[in-house]
């Protein structure tokens, strides 16, 4: 069994992680026996007409883990479940955003959870076929998700009569090519079908049209494990966790400076300081902390002074930022804010995947410009050009959200570091300790 890093066992706010640490939960017979497993797919198949299920969801108020918080139930809604032909369901598995780890957990610990929400969403939405596409890199979680679906499929859950019911169901993997633009939606899509990732524009939307030209549900990971714990207990009760506009929990995984990084499941509305202080253990190594990314590096950074901010996502935005991934990348005051945006540009420069132009050349762009100043050979134009090249990225410019993260991390590393990026660029001296100069 994995290590456990984080939420398990029996707290009040454990909705996904309660059985987690039970000795062989990833098999099929510990899942069923022990928690309760598949009883919420046998009452969609059995008791629940396919309306009812997504209603049930809409209830809920569940939103989208991968990124960016759509409303799961309306998305649901938007697949014609009547309409003739084929339909899909895929499931993002990439998870290939710096500081994100927490669908890897779920895999890892309970990956009949995933199993079981998918053939509930499948049947809901009228899909008798649905894809994982799991990051390339994921050796252990592919292994045990291929597991898990065989037992399920030996068992007759996957197959032509779930439960008994007249309705097939097939779940098949299929392994990521390691780039981060594979885990943009339409992307994922391309490359599924054999194709470069690249982003297709929008719309059609998914929905209308998505795998295979065909009507195709999407969704990540952690929305769909969700699920099984929704149609067992009902929407209205999932909903009374967390926040009215952000109901319910959340995996956030903690990594960087921190005593005891982590996945942890936190009820939304929870502070940022619960989070890194409490949960993940506070800073390590007897430093302060400076600044944290709250939801994987696209999300925009806040600094220590908003260590307060609380974990919904409406919140967030008025913090100007993003739940995001949910993974938490915490930074102590040991380090430069000039460099660690470098860092993080660099990054997205590569993994732009080249078809929108904004993308393709502000990454370059901005990451020549920090080069400069970290060279000591910058000047307020440096400066100036890399909030223009930051703007050029963000606002729709791009295809998709890649380019809006690249833009997010040159502006809110400047909005609130401002005074280390003019050491930087026009004294030529780096101050590394300094606090933040906004809030
Ligand atoms: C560059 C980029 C990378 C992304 N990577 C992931 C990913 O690895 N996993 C994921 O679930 N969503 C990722 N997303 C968000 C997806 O496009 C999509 O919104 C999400 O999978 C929808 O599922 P949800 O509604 O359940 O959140 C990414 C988006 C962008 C722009």
């Amino acid at each position: 069994m994995p290590e456990l890093r984080g939420s398990h066992g029996d707290s009040p706010t454990n909705v996904l992680t309660r059985w987690f640490g039970t000795p062989d939960l990833h098999t099929l017979d510990v899942y069923e026996s022990k928690a309760g497993g598949y009883a919420a797919l046998r009452k969609a198949l059995l008791d629940m007409a396919p309306a009812d299920i997504t209603n049930e969801v809409k209830t809920s108020g569940l939103r989208g883990r991968g990124g960016a918080g759509f409303a799961t139930g309306t998305k649901w809604s938007f697949i014609n479940r009547d309409s003739p032909g084929p339909k899909y369901v895929v499931i993002n598995a990439d998870e290939s955003e710096p500081g994100t780890s927490k669908d890897r957990y779920i895999l890892e610990n309970s990956p009949h959870m995933l199993v079981e929400g998918i053939l509930i969403a499948a049947y809901a939405v009228g899909a008798n076929q649905a894809w994982v596409y799991i990051r390339g890199e994921y050796d252990e979680p592919y292994r045990m998700l291929s597991a898990a679906i065989e037992e399920a499929r030996a068992k007759g859950y996957v197959g032509p009569k779930p439960m008994g019911k007249d309705y097939p169901l097939d779940i098949r993997l299929y392994r990521g090519h390691g780039a981060y633009i594979c885990g943009e939606e339409t992307a994922l899509l391309e490359s599924l079908e054999g194709k470069r990732a690249q982003p297709r524009s929008r719309p059609p939307f998914p929905a209308v049209k998505g795998a295979w030209g065909r009507p195709t549900l999407l969704n990540n990971v952690e929305t769909l494990v969700t699920v099984p714990w929704i149609i067992n207990h009902g929407g209205a009760a999932y909903a009374k966790f967390g926040t009215d506009k952000s109901p319910g929990t959340r995996l956030m995984s903690v990594s960087g400076n921190v005593n005891k990084p982590g996945v942890y499941e936190v009820e939304l509305g929870q502070t940022f300081r619960h989070v890194i202080m409490d949960l993940a253990g506070g800073i390590a190594g007897g430093h302060d902390l400076k600044v944290f990314w709250p939801g994987g590096s696209s999300a925009p950074v806040l600094p220590a002074s908003m260590l307060d901010t609380k974990t919904d996502m409406e919140s967030l935005a008025a913090a100007r930022s993003m739940g995001g991934s949910g993974g938490v990348i915490v930074m102590d005051d040991q380090h430069c804010i000039v460099r660690a945006a470098y860092r993080l540009l660099k990054f997205y420069a590569r993994e732009s995947c080249g078809k929108c132009t904004p993308c393709r050349i502000g990454g370059d762009w901005a990451v020549r410009t920090y080069e400069r100043i970290l060279a000591n050979e910058g000047s307020q134009v440096e400066i100036d050009t890399l909030l223009r090249v930051s703007d050029g990225l963000q606002n729709g410019r791009c295809l998709c959200g890649l380019g809006d993260s690249a833009g997010w991390v040159i502006d809110s590393t400047f909005r609130h570091f401002r005074e280390e990026y003019e050491d930087h660029a026009l004294r030529h001296e780096c101050n590394v300790g300094k606090v933040a100069t906004s809030a």
